[in-house]
């Protein structure tokens, strides 16, 4: 039989997203006594319900204390997401390698938290993975050895890749943000516009989904979709209850719609393509070099 065109029904996906789950006792603005079990089984609930095609975690699955403390509340947001009826992609956060390592985390959720990419069918799943030891102070470390490998995984096939860390790469603004605001240096990687840069130039990347900071944003730079999705357990922006947040991105047909539920709605409905698919121009230079030009014109 010849193959058949793809049509806007072999395109679709759904895919559910929680991050920053935080689980644990330890945190600055979680609620008193708050258990993030209830929250977590509405979410693997709603995800099947829907029959969401993958569930996406972006880290930081605990609030760290200790050792011993960790490995128990890793292996209880592991145990509770497993309760997923399909393929489960997860990266790491800063909070989930303080006490424990890699290795451990390798363990506790049955997967390589190493980078890794996925054939989703009409896209690509990129989970990238650069260090997110948050260095005190100063932040995290460039992403210099990581980077290569992500260039080269999106120069390799041209179908529409999401990239998922837990880091945000956007740069975008932290004014108004609980940790961040007079914290910026703790948001993003050093090196998040040479990134930002060297993703652009392959022109293969839709979409770049993120939590850390604890917020819904969308920020669009050179025709990539950059979306932080709040926190699980924060209520910096909806106290005094907690977000218990989580998202639905529904992609179909070339547009993707991000729906947050919980106490911290959010909703947005964006094109669904690679960069180069349409030319995003480059900003011009300060506008004191360009008034004689402007005068003139
Ligand atoms: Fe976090």
């Amino acid at each position: 039989m010849p193959p058949t065109t793809p049509t806007a029904e072999d395109s679709a996906m759904k895919i559910a997203i929680i991050t920053d789950i935080h689980h644990g006792p330890k945190s600055h603005t979680k609620e008193t006594g708050w258990d993030g079990m209830a929250t977590m089984e509405a979410f693997v609930e709603h995800a099947n319900a829907i029959g969401a095609d993958l569930l996406l975690d972006l880290g930081d699955h605990i609030s760290d204390t200790d050792y011993a403390t960790d490995v128990r509340a890793a292996t209880e947001v592991a145990n509770t997401l497993a309760q997923f009826k399909g393929p489960r992609y997860h990266v790491v956060g800063n909070h989930d390698v303080t006490n424990l390592s890699i290795g451990d985390n390798e363990e506790i959720f049955g997967q390589s938290m190493q980078s890794q990419v996925f054939d989703l069918g009409a896209a690509r799943l990129i989970l990238w993975q650069p260090g997110v030891n948050i260095g005190l102070p100063g932040g995290f470390a460039p992403t210099t050895d990581a980077l290569p490998w992500l260039v080269e995984t999106l120069k390799a096939d041209s179908k529409p890749a999401i990239i998922a860390t837990h880091v945000p790469l956007s740069g975008h603004s932290q004014i108004g943000n609980f940790y961040f605001e007079n914290n910026a240096e703790y948001s993003t990687y050093p090196d998040h516009a040479a990134v930002r840069r060297a993703v652009e130039a392959t022109g293969n990347a839709a979409m770049w989904l993120a939590g850390h900071v604890h917020w819904n944003t969308v920020t669009p730079v050179g025709g990539i979709h950059h979306v932080t999705i709040q926190s699980m357990s924060e209520r910096f922006t909806t106290a005094p209850v907690s977000a218990n947040a989580f998202a639905v991105l529904d992609i179909n047909d070339g547009v993707a719609q991000l729906e947050v539920l919980g106490n911290d709605p959010f909703g947005a409905r964006i094109q669904f393509r690679r960069s180069a698919d349409r030319a995003w121009l480059a900003p011009m230079g300060p506008f004191a070099q360009s008034l004689p030009e402007l005068e003139n014109a």
